[in-house]
């Protein structure tokens, strides 16, 4: 991996995005007052301040953007630089409304908005090269500038373009994939209602029709699209770089249990550091285990490298149904699990609540009611905290013997095209292993299907729809080499090309697991599947015959009666068990057994109210101690918080909503596995 600049900055980041545009300069002082009394020592600057630098075509007005600068410089704050793509100047698209984007309808998208750019267009690239350019000019050496912010939310508002310069692109980029268009013909099957191609330039963008259409066209389109927004980030980074920034460069990434923007998978290595933004939706009951899930799936796409939390928020979130705010204290405990797994900071969205514009009701550090507020003091006080924790800064999230494997391109492939079953969010089924795997103190690892399997006990394949022949050949050599691992329903379903795996599912895993599924059984609604052990399943079963695995539970009534419902079998040194549906009632128990069976061993002393979480370094171990529930708890630790400045000796008590961060005595962490 080939890392320009390497991020590694010396105490944890905190601060959040800065727009001064908003607002008079008397407000600036206020401003770096405040940050200074909450010990911000980042802002990230100028995510939308395009139309303000660049005034017209090639004319610029920098004069303000040195003076906020030198405020924030003189201040001791630290700048992340943004390059403003994110949202391009009116005057930009009034010049050139062909870089809007082009939505599956064939209709172009209108001048306001964000993100309102085809990035395969090459006007568009055009500008956003320049404007990349000229702010690594003219900023690139400014010794406060100490990381770059490529646009924002790349593919937030732009995820896919159906435009004739997007379609030029995406014939290019299927030429590169498959050399001739008879592979494309083979890859995609288009034997199937003849819809057989002469040429590449036969291929167009999948805009729209009332019918179906041919699922590995939309998922390489998919593919495509992630390319292409990747290859705008390079294109600003290349500029930034080719004007001279030595600093690291990154992007905000969207990281999503239900399928992401962009296969970020394949974006790490272009990255500095990784870094995320994420919002908790209040309408989630337990939205810190969503939260928990993102984090620890951020950390699983390097985690060789502590990442960054560039938003989240402080409390309300405009876009969302119901605009609540969130509790007291608990938006220290969500920044305090970003760094638990892994971020050496915690930035917001955004410094000052906006008076005007589209994200007027969005919370920020500095509420609309000002400094006399509890949201302030909460700011303050989580300052205090991070400051506290400095030492840990450069630390990573301890390794787990646990691996669930969740894939964006198998994601994609399950919501392209019609499936067994539609409605049914196949990434619950990932969310529901890690909550419990987690609650049982095993604190998993939610990585990449890519990512290196060995010394894992324990790999939990949860509908990964999709598996390509060298996963299916990573999971087998570590199944033999003494792991287990469980299948789950509707994985391995389909090939790289989303062509089904024929001969029984789950095509992929079949031989390794000894069944054969030869129909699924999506359940209809309401409809419960009753199993031997009184477990119930929902949604979808299959109908499974063994070929050489043991079975551990059978269906009990209706169709399926008798047949086989959870499988096991002895691979090698290792163990292959099979869930043919959705387990609900009952799943808590599957786990404990399949976990059993693995071999686990508590690492963690979480339960369902309390994270618990560790980071380690060279230096020491941290166990981070995070009370989501609403009674006090007495929690087994042993070592110092660097909160409270308490002592733990086998015993921390932890009240109800409270976080600790335990340095762990050392001579406890050399006998634990690292
Ligand atoms: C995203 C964007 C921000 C802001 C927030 C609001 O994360 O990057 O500019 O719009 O959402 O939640």
């Amino acid at each position: 991996m080939s890392h320009h600049s390497r991020f590694s900055p010396r105490s944890l980041l905190f601060g959040g995005d800065y727009s001064p545009e908003q607002w008079p300069e008397s407000v600036w002082r206020e401003d770096v007052a405040l940050m200074r009394e909450a010990g911000v020592n980042i802002v990230t600057l100028g995510v939308f301040s395009w139309g303000l630098l660049e005034v017209d075509d090639d004319r610029w007005d920098w004069d303000w953007f040195d003076r906020i600068i030198d405020l924030l410089s003189n201040e001791g704050i630290s700048i992340d630089l943004a390059t403003p793509t994110a949202s391009p100047p009116i005057w930009l698209h009034r010049e050139h409304p062909e870089i809007l984007p082009v939505d599956r309808r064939g209709i172009r998208y209108h001048q306001g908005g964000r993100l309102q750019w085809c990035p395969s267009h090459p006007v568009w690239q055009r500008y956003a090269r320049r404007i990349a350019e000229r702010l690594g000019e003219r900023y690139g050496a400014h010794p406060s500038v100490t990381m770059w912010h490529v646009s924002n939310e790349l593919g937030g508002g732009n995820r896919r373009c159906y435009c004739a310069a997007s379609t030029s692109a995406f014939r290019v980029w299927l030429e590169n994939r498959y050399e001739h268009i008879d592979a494309v013909n083979s890859a995609w099957g288009t034997a199937f209602w003849g819809h057989r191609y002469r040429r590449f330039d036969d291929v167009t963008a999948p805009l729209d029709s009332e019918s179906a259409q041919n699922p590995s066209l939309l998922l390489d389109f998919d593919r495509f699209s992630s390319d292409a927004l990747l290859g705008q980030f390079r294109l600003e980074r290349d500029a930034l770089r080719d004007a001279g920034v030595t600093t690291p460069i990154t992007t905000n990434l969207m990281v999503s249990p239900s399928g992401s923007v962009a296969d970020y998978a394949s974006w790490i290595d272009d990255l500095d550091v990784v870094a995320i933004d994420h919002y908790t939706i209040a309408e989630d009951p337990r939205r810190e285990r969503e939260l928990a899930f993102v984090a620890s799936r951020t950390r699983g796409l390097d985690p060789s490298r502590p990442w960054l939390v560039m938003e989240h928020s402080t409390s309300a979130v405009n876009w969302q149904r119901r605009n609540a705010p969130k509790s007291p204290g608990e938006m220290i405990r969500n920044s305090l699990q970003h760094i638990a797994h892994g971020s050496d900071g915690a930035l917001f969205f955004q410094w000052r609540a906006s008076a005007s514009g589209a994200e007027q009701f969005h919370s920020a550090m500095v509420p609309h009611a000002g400094s006399d507020s509890r949201q302030w003091r909460e700011v303050v006080e989580l300052g205090r905290r991070l400051a506290q924790l400095d030492e840990l800064t450069g630390s990573l999230g301890e390794r787990s013997e646990v691996a669930i494997l969740v894939d964006d391109v198998s994601l994609w492939a399950w919501h392209a095209g019609q499936k067994p079953l539609h409605d049914h969010p196949i990434h619950e089924d990932a969310r529901q292993w890690f909550d419990v795997l987690s609650a049982r103190g095993f604190g998993p690892d939610v990585v990449p299907p890519t990512s290196d399997l060995t010394g894992r006990s324990l790999i939990v394949v949860p509908s990964l729809y999709l598996v390509t022949d060298a996963t299916v050949a990573a999971i087998e050599a570590v199944v033999r080499s003494g792991s287990t691992v469980v299948i789950g329903p509707l994985s391995g379903i389909v090939d790289a090309d989303s062509r089904i795996r024929v001969g029984g599912y789950p095509g992929a895993f079949r031989d390794m697991l000894g069944v054969v599924g030869e129909e699924l059984v999506p359940l209809l609604d309401g409809e419960q599947l009753l199993l031997s052990s009184g477990a119930q399943m929902a949604d979808i079963s299959a109908r499974l015959r063994t070929t050489a695995a043991d079975v551990v539970e059978v269906h009990r009534g209706g169709d399926l009666d008798g047949l086989p419902a959870i499988t096991r079998r002895a691979v090698g040194a290792g163990a292959a068990w099979h869930i043919s549906g959705l387990v609900g009632a009952g799943f808590d128990d599957l786990v404990d057994r399949i976990t059993g069976d693995a071999g686990l061993v508590r690492r963690l002393p979480s339960s369902d109210d309390i994270e618990a979480v560790r980071r380690v370094s060279a230096d020491g171990s941290w166990l981070f101690l995070i009370n989501h529930g609403t009674t006090d708890a007495v929690v087994p630790a042993d070592g110092t918080d660097l909160i409270s400045g308490e002592s733990a000796d086998g015993r921390f008590a932890l009240p109800a909503g409270d976080v600790a961060v335990i340095r762990e005595r050392v001579e406890k962490r050399a006998t634990r596995p690292v």
